[in-house]
């Protein structure tokens, strides 16, 4: 899932896991690099989510990475040996799926969120460490057996855009954007690929309120004159 700033990224994989362990009966792990715990819990509550409850009955896993996201790294004015060799940051990754892995074991997690993956990479400069180490990434999560849905920034505004190597690796990729247009702004939503899914290929607006996201798959943004 790829989206600028305030898309509601991470909303929706909220969204997703909640609904999973509410309606589907599939437990969830949420695997935060940009909010901790006591910040992630009362905002997803503003939408009636109660994860603490879901915790607490063995339904659900939040796992505060933080440490490892940008701020932490902003932090650290003079970075450790640790977390700058290349050798020391693959091993911090390596800890977190194995966190993961634990923790989905014991709750019988059948679904994962991982926000965001820009936050987890970003103490990669190079671009072929990075490459090789989202590789690593994806190809761990996929063996894990759950649906992921891991989130990533956009930098890039508009229709047309670079492709970065993740979404080669994943089985789908959805992007959410802003789009500015006469003075009004409108979310949409489009997804770009889905293997093994007929889908709907059309720019789809979206809308927040204090029920979460909700997608109008009939509706174009375009406007007919
Ligand atoms: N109750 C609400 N009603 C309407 N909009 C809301 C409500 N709650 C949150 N929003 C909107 O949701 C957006 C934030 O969603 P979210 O945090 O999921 O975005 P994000 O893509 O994860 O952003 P970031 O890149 O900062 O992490 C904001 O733009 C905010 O305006
Ligand atoms: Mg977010």
């Amino acid at each position: 899932m790829l989206g600028g700033p305030g898309t509601g990224k991470t909303i929706l994989a909220a969204q997703f896991l909640y609904k999973g362990l509410s309606e589907y009966g599939e437990n969830g792990v949420f695997v935060s690099l940009d909010e901790s715990k006591n910040h992630f819990y009362p905002e997803m509550m503003k939408f009636g989510w109660d994860f603490k409850k879901a915790e607490d009955e063995g339904k659900f896993a939040f796992i505060d990475a933080t440490r490892l996201s940008r701020v932490a790294i902003l932090k650290e004015k003079m970075m450790r040996e640790e977390t700058s060799s290349l050798r020391g940051k693959q091993l911090q990754i390596d800890k977190l799926i194995e966190e993961l892995q634990e923790k989905m074991q014991k709750i019988g997690a059948k679904r994962v969120v991982l926000d965001t993956l820009a936050s987890l990479f970003y103490r990669f400069m190079d671009p072929i460490e990075r490459r090789t180490a989202a590789v690593d990434v994806i190809e761990s999560l996929s063996d894990l057996g759950a649906t992921t849905i891991v989130t990533t920034e956009l930098s890039y505004l508009g229709l047309e855009r670079n492709l970065m190597d993740e979404e080669f690796l994943v089985h789908g990729v959805i992007m959410m954007q802003t789009l500015f247009s006469g003075g009004t702004t409108t979310r949409a939503m489009q997804v770009e690929k889905m293997r093994g899914a007929g889908v709907n290929p059309n720019l789809v607006p979206y809308t927040i309120d204090r029920n979460g996201l909700e997608i109008f798959p009939a509706m174009s943004v375009f406007r007919e004159r």
